[in-house]
């Protein structure tokens, strides 16, 4: 009975582990990078050159913009660019991350 008990516990605790490292994965990225690659290297290419979006590296119009201009585009969207769904930190850690890259 008692062994039981422990065998419950420990799936339990095992699941909710689980669930809370799964959902943090899907909403959160914690660094510049993992918010690039999921969310904008597709249209802007993972070298920044451009694809269906256009360049942004060192050589691009968008690297001489001020950084409130990066956020407007990233949160209201521009042109045929949609509006990205990040929290203001990750807004701010993608934006660090292509400027590190310069
Ligand atoms: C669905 C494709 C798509 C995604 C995803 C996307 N973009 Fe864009 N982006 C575009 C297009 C297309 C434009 C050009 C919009 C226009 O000027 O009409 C653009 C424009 C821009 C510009 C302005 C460039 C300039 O020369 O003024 C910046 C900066 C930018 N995107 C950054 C980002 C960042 C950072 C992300 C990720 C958080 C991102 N974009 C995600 C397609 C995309």
């Amino acid at each position: 009975m008692k062994r039981n008990n422990l065998t419950l516990s420990l799936i339990l605790l095992f699941s909710f582990l689980f669930l809370a490292c799964s959902d943090s994965a899907v909403v959160e990225y914690s660094n510049g990078q993992e918010v690039y690659e999921a969310r904008c290297s597709a249209c802007h290419g993972k070298d920044f050159g451009g694809r269906v979006g256009p360049a942004i590296d060192a050589s691009s119009n968008a690297a001489i913009m001020p950084e409130s201009y990066w956020i407007q585009t990233i949160t209201k969207g521009k042109g045929s660019m949609p509006a990205q769904r990040l929290t203001e930190d990750e807004v701010t850690l993608v934006i660090e991350y292509i400027f590190s890259n310069y």
